[in-house]
C-alpha cells in the first residue's frame, strides 16, 4: 500500500487588523523565500514594502488576511486576530492503488454504520453550476450553519467571506462543490480543485479538498465522493490535501 497519511497538521489563518478606515480586506496570496536566502528578514522587508504600497493605493483597506502552516506563537498572534485553525490531512499515493484505497474507505464506512443503528442516509449533491451555488452561498445564515471559520469560506489557504465579489474569485477556480441539500439549507459543504501538475517525484498530480460543517459522518461520505470524482483522471503519483474543521481530526471523530 503506498497511500501515505500525514494526519492533522494544523494550518493557522490569521487576520491582521490594519489601519482602520473603510471596510475592506486584502488577502495575502503567498510569499515564499528560496531556501538559501531564508532567515535574513527578506520576507519581512517585502511585507513592509507591499503593506505601505497597499496603504497608499487602497486607503480603505482595514484588514489583511493570511495563512501559515506552523503555530505562529503567542508573540506574533498578539498582533493578529486568529480567524481559524484548520486540520490538514495529506494523502499521497500511486494512481493504480487509489481505486483500492477508495473502495477500502467505502467498506470501512459501511462497517461503521452498525446494522440496526441509525443510518446516515445523507445524500450529497454535486454542484458545478454557479447559478445553483450563488443563493446557497449568499444566504446570510450560511456562516453560522456551516460553522464557517471566522465566517469565511477558506479555499485551500485563502479565506474569502461569502459575498458576491468573492464568489467570482471562487468561480474562476473551477471547483467541484458538494452539498447535502440543494433546495433547503445545507448543513455540509465541500469542494475540490481540478487536478494540477506539481514537480513532486518527477511529476505528480495534486488536488485539494476543503470541508465545512459539523457532521463527521457526512464528511466521510463527502471525502469518498470527492476522491471518486477524480478516479478516471488520475495517473502516476497523486497528492491530496484535505482541509477541514479541527473537530474532524478529534480522537473519536476522525474523518479517516
Ligand atoms: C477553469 O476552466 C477554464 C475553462 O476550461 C480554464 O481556461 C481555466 O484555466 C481553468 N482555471 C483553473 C484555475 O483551473
Amino acid at each position: 500500500m503506498v497511500i501515505m497519511l500525514i494526519p492533522f497538521a494544523c494550518r493557522w489563518h490569521w487576520n491582521l487588523h490594519w489601519w482602520l478606515m473603510g471596510g475592506q480586506t486584502v488577502v495575502l496570496e503567498g510569499l515564499r523565500v528560496c531556501p538559501s536566502e531564508r532567515g535574513q528578514g527578506v520576507a519581512g522587508v517585502i511585507q513592509r514594502v507591499t503593506d505601505s504600497y497597499i496603504k497608499q493605493v487602497y486607503p480603505s483597506v482595514t484588514t489583511k488576511r493570511g495563512t501559515r502552516k506552523d503555530n505562529p506563537g503567542p508573540e506574533k498572534l498578539s498582533k493578529f486576530t486568529l480567524l481559524a485553525c484548520r486540520a490538514v490531512l495529506s494523502l499521497c499515493g500511486e494512481a493504480e492503488s487509489f481505486k483500492g484505497f477508495v473502495s477500502g474507505l467505502k467498506s470501512k464506512l459501511e462497517r461503521m454504520e452498525k446494522p440496526g443503528g441509525p443510518k446516515n442516509n445523507q445524500k450529497l449533491f454535486v454542484l458545478k453550476d454557479s447559478h445553483q451555488l450563488k443563493p446557497l452561498l449568499l444566504d446570510p445564515d450560511l456562516p453560522l450553519r456551516l460553522q464557517l471559520p471566522g465566517g469565511a469560506i477558506i479555499q485551500d489557504w485563502q479565506p474569502l467571506k461569502p459575498m458576491e465579489s468573492n464568489l467570482e474569485i471562487l468561480e474562476r477556480r473551477n471547483l467541484t462543490w458538494l452539498v447535502d441539500s440543494v433546495n433547503e439549507k445545507p448543513m455540509f459543504m465541500s469542494f475540490h480543485t481540478p487536478l494540477y501538475p506539481v514537480p513532486f517525484r518527477g511529476g505528480s498530480l495534486r488536488f485539494n479538498i476543503d470541508m465545512f460543517g459539523t457532521d463527521v459522518s457526512t464528511a466521510r461520505k463527502a471525502l469518498i465522493a470527492h476522491l471518486e470524482q477524480v478516479l478516471e483522471e488520475i495517473h502516476d503519483t497523486v497528492l491530496v490535501q484535505i482541509y477541514m474543521p479541527q473537530t474532524f481530526g478529534g480522537k473519536d471523530d476522525k474523518v479517516l
